[in-house]
């Protein structure tokens, strides 16, 4: 297994066994203790065999909840509001902006497309939602679990800055 080791993993599914939301909380927690926070292919197929689940069923719960992450996290989380009142509000130039800081390419950020890009150097990955569903403080951002509201060019710039300086 390439992202966590089954000890751990078996001491998570007895940990949640038979309680409610067992699924749910047993993803979770093995997303939390993998390196890179997130659930690898092998993880999703070990957590199907030991609860007798198919592994398409646990796929579409990772793949319906944004908070599951199918691939390498960096240790920092952006994540961009692409929806309409957050476009409207710049979101854009946002998204622009924590590249430039980052030194991510411009094809990272293929419009139209959901972005998922981490740097090289592991420590930030940016991505964006279709809407975090708090329209009225546009733009929005989501820094490391955190909702930042009325985002700006100039904040976004000072959060990646002091992101970059805490350790993870
Ligand atoms: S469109 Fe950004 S929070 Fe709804």
């Amino acid at each position: 297994m390439n992202n966590l080791n089954t000890k751990k993993l078996d001491q998570i599914i007895k940990a949640y066994k038979g309680k409610p939301g067992e699924l749910l909380g047993v993803m979770g927690e093995a997303q939390k203790a993998s390196m890179r926070n997130y659930l690898s292919q092998d993880t999703l197929f070990y957590i199907a065999s030991k609860l007798q689940l198919p592994a398409s069923q646990i796929y579409s719960v990772a793949t319906f909840y944004t908070f599951f992450n199918l691939k390498p996290q960096g240790d920092h989380c952006i994540i961009v509001c692409r929806g309409t009142a957050c476009h409207t509000r710049g979101s854009k130039n946002l998204l622009r902006s924590i590249a430039l800081t980052l030194g991510l390419k411009e094809e990272d950020l293929r419009e139209n497309e959901k972005v998922f890009v981490t740097t090289k150097d592991n420590k930030f990955t940016v991505k964006t939602v279709a809407c975090f569903g708090q329209c009225a403080l546009a733009p929005v951002i989501d820094i490391d679990g955190k909702i930042y509201s009325h985002m700006t060019e100039a904040k976004i710039r000072r959060l990646i800055r002091q992101a970059g300086k805490k350790k993870v």
